[in-house]
C-alpha cells in the first residue's frame, strides 16, 4: 500500500501548564487567531459561543481550563485554607462548567473524572490543598495526550472496518473508498487527528481513500468552513456538497461508506450528532451504504437507555436567519434550530472506538457490556 503521511496538523488547543489557548473557530477559514483561556468562566463562554466546538475538544478544553484555574489560583496567592475548601471549589466549578453545552457528554465525562481525581487525592493520608490541586491538574493534562492516542487508534480500527464493510457490500473503486462525512470531526474538533475525519485520514495514509465528500453542515457550516479547510490543508482528494445533496450523491453511486462522529452514544448505540446525521443514516440505509460512527469511549453514555432521553441543544435562531451577521431569511418567520439529532442503532453498521468496535446484538449495540469489560 502507498503511504500518504500527513504533516503539520491543525491545532485547536494549545496548552502548557498555566496557559491555555484556543484557536477561534468562529473566524475560520479566513483568520487564525488564538484566544487565551484564563479561567473556567472564560472557558464556559468560549464553549457556549463556539470558539471551540466538537465533543472531544470541548471535554479537553473544560478539563484544561480547570487545570489553568487551579494553577493560577495558587500563583495568585489565593491558597485554599483547607482540603475541604479546595474540594468544594473544584466540584462547584466543574458543575458550572458542564452547563455550557448540554448534548456532548465528553465535558460531563471530563468533569466526572476530575471529581474522582479530586476525591482520591483528598482521601490520601497526607492530603493538602496543594496536593489535591496538583492531582487535578495532572488528571486534566492527561486528557490531551489520551485523546490524540484514542483518535489514532480509532483511525486504524475504523479504516479496517470501513474497508471490510464496503468490500462485503461490493463497494469501492479498485479497493479504495469514497467516503461521506458530516460536520467537523477532525483536528479542530479533538486534541488532534480526529474521530470520523481521523478514519478518513487513516484511509488516506494507507492509500485506500478514493475521495472524501463533506457536507456544508448548515446552519453553522462546520463542514464548509472547518472540514473543507482540514481536507484542503492536508491535501486530501475532497468535494464539498450541500447537505441536501447527500441522498442524490448516494443515488448516483458515489458513496461507498459514511462515517460521522458523535456527541453522545447511549446504551443501545443510538447516537446524537450534528443535525442532519439522522437524515444521512436513513438515506444510507435506503441505498445499502454502510453507515459508521467514530467516537472515543469518552463519548459513551451508558446511563441513558436510548436516544429519546438525550437532551438536544437548541441554538440561537440567528444561526439560521443570518449569515456572518447579514440577514438571509425573511423577517417574521419562526425558527427551529436543534443543534443535534439522533441516528438510531439499527441503522448504524458499526461504532468505532479507540478500544475496538462495540458489539451489536439484534439491532442494539452492547455499550454497557463493552464498557464493563474494559473496566470503564
Ligand atoms: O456543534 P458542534 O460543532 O460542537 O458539533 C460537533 C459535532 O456534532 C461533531 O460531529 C461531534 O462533536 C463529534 S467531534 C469529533
Amino acid at each position: 500500500m502507498e503511504s500518504n503521511a500527513i504533516a503539520n496538523p491543525l491545532q485547536a488547543i494549545k496548552y502548557t501548564r498555566g496557559n491555555l489557548q484556543l484557536l477561534d473557530q468562529r473566524l475560520l477559514p479566513f483568520q487564525t487567531v488564538y484566544l487565551e483561556v484564563p479561567d473556567v468562566k472564560a472557558a464556559w463562554t468560549q464553549i457556549r459561543d463556539m470558539v471551540v466546538r466538537g465533543a472531544p475538544a470541548i471535554g479537553c478544553t473544560g478539563a484544561l481550563a480547570m487545570a489553568v484555574e487551579l494553577n493560577n489560583h495558587k500563583d495568585a496567592g489565593k491558597a485554599f485554607s483547607s482540603v475541604q475548601e479546595a474540594v468544594d471549589f473544584i466540584n462547584t466549578t466543574l458543575d458550572y462548567l458542564v452547563t455550557s453545552r448540554p448534548t456532548a457528554v465528553n465535558l460531563a465525562d471530563a468533569a466526572a473524572k476530575l471529581k474522582a481525581a479530586t476525591s482520591a487525592a483528598a482521601a490520601a493520608p497526607a492530603a493538602t490543598p496543594t496536593s489535591v490541586c496538583g492531582a487535578v491538574i495532572a488528571a486534566a493534562e492527561a486528557f490531551l495526550e489520551e485523546d490524540i492516542a484514542a483518535n489514532k487508534a480509532m483511525g486504524a480500527t475504523g479504516a479496517a472496518a470501513l474497508l471490510s464493510a464496503a468490500r462485503a457490500a461490493g463497494r469501492g473503486v479498485g479497493g479504495r473508498l469514497r467516503v461521506l462525512t458530516h460536520c467537523n470531526t477532525g483536528s479542530l474538533a479533538t486534541a488532534g487527528f480526529g474521530t470520523a475525519l481521523g478514519v478518513i485520514r487513516a484511509l488516506h495514509e494507507q492509500g485506500a481513500l478514493e475521495h472524501a465528500f463533506c457536507t456544508e453542515t448548515r446552519p453553522y457550516n462546520q463542514g464548509a468552513r472547518l472540514t473543507a479547510f482540514e481536507l484542503a490543508h492536508d491535501g486530501l482528494p475532497a468535494t464539498l456538497i450541500c447537505d441536501s445533496a447527500a441522498a442524490a450523491l448516494m443515488a448516483a453511486g458515489q458513496v461507498d461508506a459514511v462515517v460521522v462522529g458523535a456527541d453522545r452514544v447511549v446504551a443501545n448505540g443510538d447516537t446524537a450528532n450534528k443535525i442532519g446525521t439522522k437524515s444521512l443514516s436513513i438515506s444510507a440505509s435506503h441505498f445499502g451504504i454502510p453507515f459508521f460512527i467514530a467516537a472515543p469511549t469518552t463519548t459513551l453514555d451508558p446511563e441513558l437507555p436510548s436516544g429519546e432521553h438525550i437532551v438536544i441543544e437548541q441554538r440561537p435562531q440567528e444561526e439560521v436567519t443570518h449569515f456572518r451577521g447579514v440577514r438571509v431569511a425573511a423577517e417574521g418567520v419562526n425558527v427551529w434550530n436543534p443543534s443535534f439529532d439522533v441516528a438510531q442503532a439499527p441503522l448504524i453498521a458499526g461504532i468505532i472506538t479507540e478500544k475496538g468496535m462495540i458489539p451489536k446484538k439484534e439491532g442494539a449495540f452492547q455499550v454497557r457490556d463493552f464498557m464493563s469489560q474494559l473496566g470503564l
